[in-house]
């Protein structure tokens, strides 16, 4: 079984060809550069530079992995959640690919692949708590199995990585924001300001971060954008973060052992998993717990077409192609 998979629900655009044994043939990930200078995701943009790359990207995967077309026994595409035009130019072109080779047409959920990546090495171990920090969603799961997966709590407003970019923003650094306030922190003091943790003791499982932006922002209007300045609220503001994270987490672990559910692994996924610091003080607070830390391979902790192709191959494919699947910003985990 060879899978051609489709990655577009923001601003990568990323194809892969991989097998029923996990092989992959090619995996080319292409980062739009067209938002940089926006500071943030301009949909329309992302929908233009999708249609220009995708057809060229597509060519250089068969070529690499030396494949035709006919080859490929499934295609695959995200379906959801993301940006609308740039789901629907990806499963559109997926859909095409497989009309026109008479194969099946597989929709794959965004969410469930980031939530499946560190299973492709293997690494799984249930029940599991999962914390999910994307650019668009920020979302605490139990994982019971690959098959069992439930949503307990999110984001109320904007999510963690949105939270990285705007705070980068509001201190001119490039974007994306979360890899340049990682920078930036390392050269700062974390215990400068104190930021708010919003919803941090309600007795709930969900996030909200739109007043930690906000309070940079006061922050931001009232002080000198000096390296010193830009370095120590970028690393009050890791700070701040993995300390709403960490106590989120221990709620989640303490309401699933009142329910008499052991978590076994604790695994965290998505582009913000690429942030050290952040995983390093989730594995100080958590790893003498007997709990098991995961995180999937670098290669597939931001937007990928593996993480895709994966979860299609962990699917019971249908006989039939799923070609009126209609892609959705909204798209929940079935
Ligand atoms: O999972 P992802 O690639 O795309 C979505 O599904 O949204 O996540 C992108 C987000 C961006 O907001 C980006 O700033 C953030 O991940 N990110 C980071 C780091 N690297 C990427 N945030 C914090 N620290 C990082 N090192
Ligand atoms: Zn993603």
């Amino acid at each position: 079984m060879l899978v051609f998979a489709i990655e577009t629900s923001c601003d990568e655009t990323s194809v892969c060809i991989m097998d029923k044994n996990k092989h992959i043939y090619s995996h080319i990930v292409f980062t739009q550069e067209t938002h940089k200078k926006h500071g943030g995701v301009v949909p329309e943009l992302a929908s233009r530079a999708h249609l220009e790359i995708l057809q060229n990207i597509t060519l250089s995967a068969l070529k690499e992995s030396r494949k035709k077309i006919s080859d490929i026994d499934v295609f695959a595409a995200t379906c959801g959640p993301g940006l609308i035009g740039p789901l629907l130019i990806g499963s559109t072109f997926a859909k095409s690919l497989a009309i026109g080779a008479n194969k099946k047409f597989v929709p794959i959920n965004h969410i469930e692949s980031h939530i499946l990546s560190p299973t492709y090495n293997n690494l799984e171990e249930y029940p599991q708590v999962c914390l999910l920090l994307t650019g668009g969603h920020t979302e605490i799961y139990h994982v019971k199995s690959k098959k069992n997966i439930v949503l307990l709590g999110e984001t109320l407003d904007d999510a963690v990585g949105e939270t990285f970019d705007k705070v980068a923003k509001l201190l001119c650094l490039r974007y994306p924001g979360g890899p340049e306030i990682e920078k930036k922190a390392l050269g700062g003091n974390e215990t400068v300001y104190d930021l708010p943790m919003p919803l941090i003791n309600e007795d709930n499982l969900d996030f909200s971060f739109s007043g930690l932006k906000t309070a940079v922002n006061h922050l931001v209007k009232k002080n000198n954008l000096s390296t010193k300045f830009i370095a120590d609220l970028s690393a009050s503001f890791q700070f701040c973060v993995s300390k709403i994270l960490i106590k989120k987490i221990e709620k989640t672990i303490k309401k699933l052992s009142d329910k008499s559910v052991i978590v076994k692994s604790l695994s965290v996924v998505g582009g913000v998993s690429n942030n050290k610091y952040i995983c390093d003080k989730i594995k100080d607070a958590f790893q003498n717990q007997n709990i098991n830390i995961i995180h999937p391979a670098k290669e597939m902790r931001s937007d990928n077409a593996a993480m895709i192709a994966w979860n299609c191959l962990n699917k019971n494919i249908k006989s039939s192609s799923d070609l009126y699947f209609k892609a959705s910003p909204r798209l929940s985990i079935k």
